[in-house]
């Protein structure tokens, strides 16, 4: 009932109707306006700013920059089919890994307004407070991907949410392996977890962050120099929803031609990636190395000539830019 008044109230929005009553509600929906007016207030609990004007009814106050499950209908084959909002979780990525568990439909995505515990690689915190970011999880029973080649999730992630910024007129550096930079600073991250057995996998959680309305006040002083927003980049601020209909419409596009066998996206991978022909420096098995990043392997590796001339090719840990 809560998704249909949201939907209800977007709707409104979109059709240019300021104000749509409770009586209105009430009548569509086969409720009573209390009924109603309940609704309405679990909704706000949910983080959603409604406005009511006595005589007038209820709107959206800040339209586009719903998530709730009534204000996304991203249109996609799989990912998103199945939407769930969450007010706030621990974090989407271990929801995603919960619900996988349980054996949730194939393409169900997470998406929380806040998460208390966001998870960034190598064990480290993504910083995800209420209404300034974009985080959800996907979760993914891929049909015959050897876990040799699951790490490909992360380019085709990063080329599909690169292609979705791109399409609100920014232009995102993608770092290896799982980085969204801008200005060389974080404006986003991938976080790929997987379960099944040694060679195949069962399942696949699909994390991503994506930085929106965040300022440097409420970053913690340690973050303020290495984390961007597209508030700040854009000088104003960006409602939430058209970009995740994007993120989840360009995703699911990739991911359907990736299972249906093509490799196309590494190509534009390696055509984005902003790592390439340049000096890193990075920790493999407790050794320093450096060298120049040449290029990315079919699998997702990236292959770096060291300074001796010898090629190494890396699959996981951080590399850094000299
Ligand atoms: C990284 O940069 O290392 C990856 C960051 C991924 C963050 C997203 S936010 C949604 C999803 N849930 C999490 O706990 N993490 C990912």
């Amino acid at each position: 009932m809560q998704a249909e008044i949201v939907a209800r109230l977007i709707r409104a929005h979109e059709q240019s109707q300021k104000y749509v009553s409770g009586s209105e509600l009430a009548r569509e929906l086969d409720v009573t306006r209390s009924a109603v007016w309940k609704h309405i207030e679990a909704i706000r609990q949910d983080g959603v700013k409604i406005a009511a004007v006595s005589r007038l009814g209820y709107r959206l106050s800040e339209p586009d920059d719903v998530l709730h499950a009534g204000a996304v209908d991203p249109s996609t084959a799989l990912i998103g089919t199945t939407y769930h909002y969450l007010k706030e979780i621990d974090s989407t990525n271990l929801e995603g890994r919960r619900r996988a568990k349980e054996g949730c439909p194939n393409g169900l995505v997470i998406l929380a307004d806040k998460q208390i515990q966001g998870r960034a690689r190598m064990g480290r915190q993504w910083f995800s407070p209420a209404g300034t970011g974009i985080y959800f999880s996907t979760v993914l029973f891929p049909e015959n991907l050897p876990t040799a080649r699951a790490a490909l999730l992360v380019p085709l992630t990063a080329v599909a949410v690169h292609s979705a910024l791109a399409d609100m007129g920014v232009q995102a550096d993608l770092k290896w392996p799982n980085d969204l930079l801008y200005d060389g600073r974080k404006l986003g991250g991938i976080l790929l977890e997987i379960s099944g057995e040694a060679d195949q996998v069962r399942s696949a959680v699909l994390g991503v962050g994506i930085n929106v309305n965040l300022m440097g006040q409420d970053l913690p002083e340690e973050l303020r120099d290495v984390v961007i927003s597209l508030m700040e980049i854009k000088n104003q601020r960006m409602g939430r929803r058209q970009l995740l209909h994007s993120m989840l419409a360009s995703l699911d596009t990739f991911y359907a031609d990736f299972q249906a066998g093509s490799r196309d996206f590494i190509e534009e991978y390696r055509r984005l990636c902003w790592t390439l022909g340049r000096s890193i420096r990075f920790e493999q098995e407790g050794k320093i190395y450096e060298g120049t990043a040449e290029t990315i392997e079919d699998d997702g590796g990236l292959s770096v000539r060291l300074q001796c001339g010898k090629m190494m090719t890396i699959r996981s840990g951080d590399v850094h830019c000299l």
